[in-house]
C-alpha cells in the first residue's frame, strides 16, 4: 500500500499524550506511516529487564521505531528499559540537535547545535559493585571499538554540513586513560577526514562557554562519551526553552529509535499539559532518516509556524494551551 510500518512505543507518564499528538498530526499530514504499537513492559517471569519478544521482533522487522519516555526507577529496581533498548539494538550513536525556535524568546538567539553522544558504554555500562560496606566502585568502560564507531559516525554526519567541523568534548585531563582513549581515537579518526576541521574541548569549559554564548558552537558537531552527552544535552535544551523542545535519534547500523530527550514528566502527566514538540521533532528526524523528506518538511514547517505565531503554546513555553489545543493549531497549519 506504499506505506511504511514503524514500531511505536508510547511510553509512560506524558508518553501517551505526546504520542497521541504525533499520531493525529501524521494522519492529518497524510504521512505514509502505519504505526505498530508495542508494549515494552518487562515480563516479570522472564527477569526484570526482559522486554517482550514481540516488541523486539517488531523493531527488528520494521528497523525504525518512535518511542515515548520510559520511567526508570532510582537506586534499586530494574535496569533502565531505555538502556536495554539502546543496547539490544546496538544503537551506538545518539544524535541530539538543539535549535532555537523563531518567535520563542529566551536569553539566547540563534542557537543551532548538535551533540552526538556515545550510546552504549561509559558510566552506563552498569558495572557497579560494593567493595566493602560504604565503598562502591562503578566502572566506566571505554573501548576503542565503540569510541571509533561513534566518532566515525560524527565525522560522517559532519560531512553533510556546509563548513564541517567536529569537536570532541572530554575530561582527559583527569580520566587520562578512559577519556584519553576516546580523545586519541578521535585524533586518529580525524586523520581519515582531512577536510573536516577537528579540535577538542574540556567538558566544564564547554558548559561555561555555552551558557555564556552558545552561538560559536553553531555548526560544530560535538561528540562525547555517554554521560557527558546526557548532561550536556539537557543543558542545551535549557538554552532554547526546555525539554519540551529537543528531539533525538538513537542510531545503529540496522535499527534506529527516535525519541524526545525528556522523560516521563510525572509532575504533569495525565493533565493534557505536556508539550509534544520534542516527540514531534523526533518524528520529523525519523521521516528524514527514512528519506521521506517532503513529509518531514511539511510537518516541520507547521510546527515552526505554530510556535512562531505564539498564540497557541503550552505552559512550558509561557502559553496556556493544552496539549490537544496546540496539536490542533499545528493541524490547522498543515
Ligand atoms: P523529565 O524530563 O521527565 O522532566 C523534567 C522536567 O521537565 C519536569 O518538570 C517536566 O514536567 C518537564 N518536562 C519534560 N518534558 C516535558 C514536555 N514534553 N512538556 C512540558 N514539560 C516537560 O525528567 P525527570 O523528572 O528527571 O524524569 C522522570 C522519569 O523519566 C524518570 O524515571 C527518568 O528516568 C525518565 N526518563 C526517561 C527518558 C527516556 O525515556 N528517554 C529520558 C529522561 C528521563
Ligand atoms: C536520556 C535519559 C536516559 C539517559 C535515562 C532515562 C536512562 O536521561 O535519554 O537522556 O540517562 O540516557
Ligand atoms: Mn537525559
Amino acid at each position: 500500500n506504499g506505506k511504511y510500518t514503524v514500531t511505536f512505543i508510547e511510553g509512560d507518564g506524558i508518553g501517551p499524550e505526546v504520542s497521541k499528538s504525533v499520531k493525529q498530526i501524521f494522519a492529518a499530514a497524510d504521512a505514509p506511516i502505519d504505526w505498530e504499537p508495542v508494549d515494552v513492559t518487562p515480563i516479570a517471569s522472564d527477569g526484570p529487564t526482559a522486554i517482550p519478544d514481540e516488541a523486539i521482533q517488531s523493531v527488528r522487522r520494521n528497523l525504525v521505531a518512535l518511542k515515548g519516555p520510559l520511567a526508570t526507577p532510582v537506586g534499586e529496581g530494574h535496569v533502565s528499559l531505555n538502556l536495554t533498548l539502546r543496547r539490544t539494538f546496538n544503537l551506538f550513536a545518539n544524535v541530539r540537535p538543539c535549535r532555537s525556535l523563531q518567535g520563542y524568546k529566551t536569553p539566547y538567539d540563534n542557537v543551532d547545535t548538535v551533540l552526538i553522544r556515545e550510546n552504549t558504554e561509559g558510566e552506563y555500562s552498569g558495572i557497579e559493585h560494593i567493595v566493602v560496606d560504604g565503598v562502591v566502585q562503578c566502572i566506566k568502560l571505554i573501548t576503542r571499538e565503540a569510541s571509533e564507531r561513534v566518532l566515525r559516525f560524527a565525522f560522517q554526519y559532519a560531512q553533510s554540513i556546509r563548513k564541517p567541523r567536529v569537536r570532541v568534548v572530554h575530561k582527559a585531563t583527569i580520566m587520562k586513560m578512559s577519556d584519553g582513549l576516546f580523545l586519541t581515537t578521535a585524533q586518529n579518526v580525524a586523520k581519515e577526514f582531512p577536510d573536516i576541521e577537528f579540535d577538542s574541548e574540556l567538558l566544564d569549559n564547554a558548559c561555561l562557554k555555552m551558557v555564556t554564548d552558545p552561538t560559536p558552537y553553531n555548526d560544530i558537531v560535538m561528540v562525547m562519551p555517554n554521560l557527558y552527552g546526557d548532561i550536556l544535552s539537557d543543558m542545551c535544551a535549557g538554552l532554547i526553552g526546555g525539554l519540551g523542545l529537543t528531539p533525538s535519534g538513537n542510531i545503529g547500523d540496522e535499527c534506529s529509535i527516535f525519541e524526545a530527550v525528556h522523560g516521563s514528566a510525572p509532575d504533569i502527566a495525565g493533565k493534557n499539559l505536556a508539550n509534544p514538540t520534542a516527540l514531534l521533532l523526533s518524528s520529523v528526524m525519523m521521516l528524514q532518516h527514512m528519506g521521506l523528506n517532503s513529509h518531514a518538511e511539511r510537518i516541520h514547517r507547521a510546527i515552526l509556524q505554530t510556535i512562531a505565531e505564539g498564540k497557541t503554546l503550552t505552559g512550558d513555553l509561557r502559553g496556556n494551551a493544552k496539549t490537544d489545543e496546540y496539536t490542533n493549531a499545528i493541524i490547522e497549519k498543515l
